[in-house]
């Protein structure tokens, strides 16, 4: 997830695994990098394929929009050693990029599409790197593009699929749709078929997978302020008991441990403006005060947070109501596309500026 996922986040999620469940079993992405700027070495971009010297796999996401960019980009990961997966996501809602064509809306150009899938698997032959490819439901409800995009990345070589079951137009509102996963998994039947969408609970995931018949899950918002749920999430397909949730003070050297991670990733002045927003997420549902909330979102050092962290009630148990999403959620909207998009669904016209940075899934 775009301004998450870094590896100060990821190190911190595969450190709770191991601690809580003794194994690192989830693969942790990192955050989406445009195929245009990998190429070009953006040194912002480089910095965010950072990964740990301990992480395995190193899994990439990439933004892409042309079969040409993507073919150099998976190319020069394969040659230059940069990850060990790579996965691209053509799930983003946001206007800026859905208008020119990125995003959600190339699916529905189902040739392009299928060129870019597979020049990602072409860049990677005679390597083990998987590519898999992540996806919504469609433009909108009347544009379902997502069985189709199963297919095309299955027979272009594609390991896996992940679909987040909502429409672009849905953006992160409502409930996902998990019987479009179900309808996918049916769809597909050579490749494991993820899913996504609204798991906040390691019992989400389970029901999920038992509703849908989806191979795998992936995570989205539910890790938000929650790194520990992968360790919640390896307990329960292992069968074994669940980890018991963090009490506040836990939680406090949970954020300490994040804050430290991204202070040595970013340097502590970002590290510390970035690590704001994680504690709201932190310590949603929580009682902190008004004062103390304010003290650690406006934190400019890792002393000013250790010593606001060092004022929570230590001994404050999990609280039960604190589920549900965090983050994005927004409202459906009607989806922008360039002029006379939906007219040819075979049209390999790349999208003109389209490839442009964003976040989103
Ligand atoms: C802050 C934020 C950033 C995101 N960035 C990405 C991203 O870079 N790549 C991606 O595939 N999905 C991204 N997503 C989408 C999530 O991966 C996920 O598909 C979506 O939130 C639906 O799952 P959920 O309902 O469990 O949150 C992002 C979501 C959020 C809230």
């Amino acid at each position: 997830m775009a301004g998450v996922t870094n590896v100060a986040f990821r190190t911190l999620c595969r450190e709770l695994e191991q601690d809580r469940v003794g194994t690192v079993s989830g693969l942790y992405v990192c955050e989406m990098v445009t195929a245009r700027a990998l190429v070009g070495r953006h040194p912002v971009t480089m910095h965010m394929t950072t990964f740990s010297a301990a992480e395995s796999p190193r899994s990439l996401q990439l933004y892409t929009v042309d079969p040409a960019t993507t073919y150099a980009a998976v190319k020069m990961v394969a040659d230059e050693g940069l990850a060990d997966h790579v996965d691209m996501n053509f799930g983003c809602p946001v206007p800026k990029v859905t208008r020119r064509g990125g995003g959600a809306a190339l699916p529905f150009k189902r040739r392009l599409f299928g060129q870019i899938v597979g020049a990602a698997v072409a860049a990677t032959a005679g390597t083990d790197i998987p590519v898999t490819v992540k996806f919504r439901i469609g433009i909108d409800d009347d544009h379902h593009t997502h069985l189709d995009a199963g297919r095309i990345a299955e027979s272009e070589g594609a390991a896996a699929v992940a679909l987040h079951a909502r429409t672009a137009a849905q953006r992160y509102s409502g409930a996902a749709d998990w019987g479009q996963i179900a309808q996918l998994k049916q769809h597909v039947s050579t490749i494991p078929v993820l899913g996504n969408g609204d798991i906040f609970e390691a019992n989400d995931a389970l029901t999920m997978m038992a509703v849908t018949g989806c191979d795998g899950v992936v995570i989205g918002r539910g890790c938000l302020g929650r790194p520990w749920l992968f360790a919640e999430l390896s307990a329960a397909f292992t069968g074994s008991p669940p980890p018991t949730p963090p009490s506040l003070g836990e939680v406090a050297n949970i954020i300490r441990r994040h804050g430290e991670l991204l202070a040595a990733h970013f340097g502590e002045d970002k590290g510390m403006r970035d690590i704001r927003k994680h504690i709201a997420w932190y310590l949603r549902g929580f009682p902190a005060g008004s004062e103390l909330r304010r003290a650690l979102a406006l934190v400019t050092t890792l002393e000013e947070l250790d010593t606001a962290l060092n004022k929570l009630d230590a001994s404050v148990p999990f609280p039960t109501a604190a589920g549900g999403p965090r983050g994005r959620q927004g409202s459906p909207a009607r989806v922008a596309l360039p002029e006379g998009w939906l007219v040819d669904r075979d049209d390999c016209t790349v999208p003109a500026g389209a490839d442009i940075m964003h976040s989103g899934g």
